[in-house]
């Protein structure tokens, strides 16, 4: 939720800047604004709307210098508007602020600085810190201008709670820029001759791979030449930079219209990648040895949105596969409800971004509990990563679009992964039946894409369906989290109503919302549960549903004889078989909000990585 950028070198800062926030935008695109140090005074532009507005009003305002920050914004305090528009700045309009979070404290110290004279613009929390920066800097001392601006930022830092992480630069000291880190991403790009300042690393990756992840309570001194990390004792700290293996092809649409449908065809190379370092890391994993393995008697899994109906799957398989009796719980719930503490206890958080406020709030609980803490997580020196005994990445590459596609099928894979692993461990399954699962595991990818070329009847059977008002998903065992990640993204980019349920569940009350024509899409692969859905496909078209079932090539006949339509998806292990289905269901998402015209990789109100509670 909102994206920061500076950049630091020898040339025109601006472009940089627009080009990372349009790389940033999936954090929040209600209004976006840079800032640039110019001949002694800064130069600020804001627009409402995404950085094409941005850009737009930079042309004809040609703001030009070697130094600037810049902001893509997802509205928490005041509405989206020009003077809610980041970058803020303090009375003298010389330093300028760009932040991500919040900072709780923000009304108190607003009435300390209005009562000591400080005028304010704007609605946000943010605009304090620009104020207070311009107060500390009556109060310090130091030789150069450069060092009594790092001092009132450090000063500045220890007054402010919450969060939050920050960029700033003051007119006066214009070949630097100062970004500090607390519990939100921040993380820093080494160039030769120029350094950046971001939320994330698909910022800068054109110019530079070489990160350095910053941890909370750090601040950066950016400058054309050095980059200078201090803790919070004001100390030098040497952070080891990290070669990110992801490059730039990863983080473009390469020919596609969408990210999203990108992000779809992606996912042979996101499983594969993910799987080709899973056996080995899990038997690392948690440092736990075949002995702590056994011992583990009890798994909460913790995740919010598409990553939560990945831990739904999860725990169909550790309960399956290494036979430990595993719960689910919204990492927004599970913040609050009482938990027994237990020994013995493992927590996975499960989560594309690794900055979700709810799964890291779940985390600090688990680890309060006492309770072992596993993360599965897509993003590299994530606040999640840093919270977590262990950590498993999934292999996916930067996931730009809102609405989750290949984190969700490689989030699958890693807990499948982990609950054979785990049982063949703990002794729960048999070498022969390991081999099998693990050979079917293997396959998948291979599978997958060869399930994408179903992209042309999907979308082709959503020329019948896209203009309904409501949308039910059914779906039994492993395919009941697939019908609520159905419906999750159907909602997410087409606006529409839609809803998934067990179908087991329909007869016990949702059948009453079916009515002549309302699209039920099942998840009926022909397994041993397929005689229910069968049923299930019965009594909702007595109704008057349009039934659409998503099966496998063996259920096809019996299918056809209860349902309108029907969506081939090759077979493979039963529970393998919800990443195939799901991405028939991915598809059907993308292909009825493209026909209503939708926005698709930045729906309305969203933002991709939702980093406030
Ligand atoms: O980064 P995370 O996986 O923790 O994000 C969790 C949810 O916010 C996320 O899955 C959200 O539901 C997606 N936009 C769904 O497509």
């Amino acid at each position: 939720m909102c994206g920061i950028i500076g950049y630091v070198g020898d040339k025109n800062s601006v472009p940089f800047l627009i080009e990372g926030l349009k790389r940033l935008e999936y954090r929040g695109y209600d209004s976006a604004g840079i800032a640039v140090a110019e001949n002694g005074h800064i130069h600020r532009v804001r627009a409402v709307g995404k950085v094409a507005e941005l850009e737009k009003a930079s042309l004809l305002e040609n703001p030009r210098g070697c130094c600037g920050i810049g902001h893509t914004r997802w509205a928490t305090h005041g509405k989206p508007s020009q003077e809610n528009s980041h970058p803020h700045t303090d009375c003298s309009g010389d330093i300028v602020v760009v932040h991500n979070g919040i900072i709780e404290n923000y009304l108190s110290l607003k009435e300390k600085l209005q009562a000591l004279g400080h005028k304010f613009q704007s609605e946000t929390d943010t605009e304090v810190i620009a104020h207070l920066i311009e107060e500390n800097l009556k109060h310090v001392h130091a030789e150069t201008d450069e060092q009594r601006f790092f001092r009132a930022v450090m000063k500045t830092s220890d007054e402010l709670q919450g969060a939050f992480a920050y960029g700033v630069l003051w007119a006066k000291t214009p070949n630097q820029i100062i970004g500090v880190k607390n519990q939100s991403p921040l993380v820093v790009g080494l160039g030769e001759g120029e350094n950046f300042l971001a939320s994330d690393v698909p910022a800068f990756l054109k110019y530079t791979n070489k990160v350095l992840f910053l941890e909370d309570g750090q601040t950066v001194v950016l400058r054309p030449e050095k980059t200078v990390v201090y803790g919070m004792d004001g100390k030098e700290t040497k952070v080891k930079p990290t070669k990110v293996a992801w490059d730039q092809k990863t983080a473009e649409k390469s020919g596609f219209k969408h990210f999203m449908l990108k992000e779809i065809y992606d996912q042979p190379q996101a499983l594969e990648d993910t799987l080709r370092t899973a056996q080995a890391d899990f038997m690392r994993i948690l440092g736990l040895k075949t002995e702590d393995l056994r011992r583990i008697k009890n798994i909460y899994l913790v995740a919010c949105g598409t990553a939560y109906h990945a831990a739904l799957i999860g725990k169909y398989y550790l309960e399956n596969f290494a036979g430990v009796t595993a719960s689910v719980d919204l990492a927004s719930e599970f913040k609050y409800r009482t938990i027994p503490p237990a020994k013995d206890t493992l927590c996975i958080a499960v989560s594309q971004s690794g900055e979700t406020a709810d799964t890291l709030g779940a985390v600090k609980k688990a680890k309060e509990l006492g309770f072992k803490r596993l993360a599965i997580c897509n993003v590299l020196g994530s606040g999640l990563t840093r919270a977590c005994g262990s950590v498993f990445y999934t292999h996916c590459g930067p996931e730009i679009s809102v609405a989750s596609t290949k984190a969700f099928t490689s989030q699958i894979i890693s807990l499948y992964a982990l609950s054979i692993f785990l049982g063949h461990a703990s002794g729960n399954i048999s070498r022969g039946q390991f081999d099998k699962l693990y050979k079917e595991m293997m396959a998948l990818p291979k599978a997958v894409a060869e399930t994408l070329k179903i992209e042309y009847d999907v979308r082709h059977l959503t020329k019948k369906v896209y203009k309904a008002n409501r949308f039910i998903f059914l779906g039994r065992n492993v395919d009941y989290p697939i019908a609520l990640e159905g419906a999750l993204k159907l909602k997410e980019i087409s606006y529409t109503s839609a809803e998934g349920f067990a179908a087991g569940e329909i007869k016990h009350g949702p059948i009453s919302v079916i009515d002549k024509g309302t699209p039920v899409i099942i998840l009926m692969p022909k397994d041993h549960l397929f005689d229910k859905m069968l049923s299930a496909a019965q009594e909702c078209r007595a109704r008057g549903a349009f039934v659409i079932a998503v099966t496998t090539p063996d259920g096809s006949e019996e299918a056809a004889a209860v349902t309108d339509k029907r969506i081939l998806v090759p077979k493979t292990g039963e529970y393998l078989q919800p990443v195939l289905n799901v991405i028939a269901l991915q598809f059907f998402a993308y292909w009825v909000a493209k026909r209503l015209g939708r926005d698709i990789d930045q729906p309305r109100n969203l933002a991709k990585s939702v980093t406030v509670e």
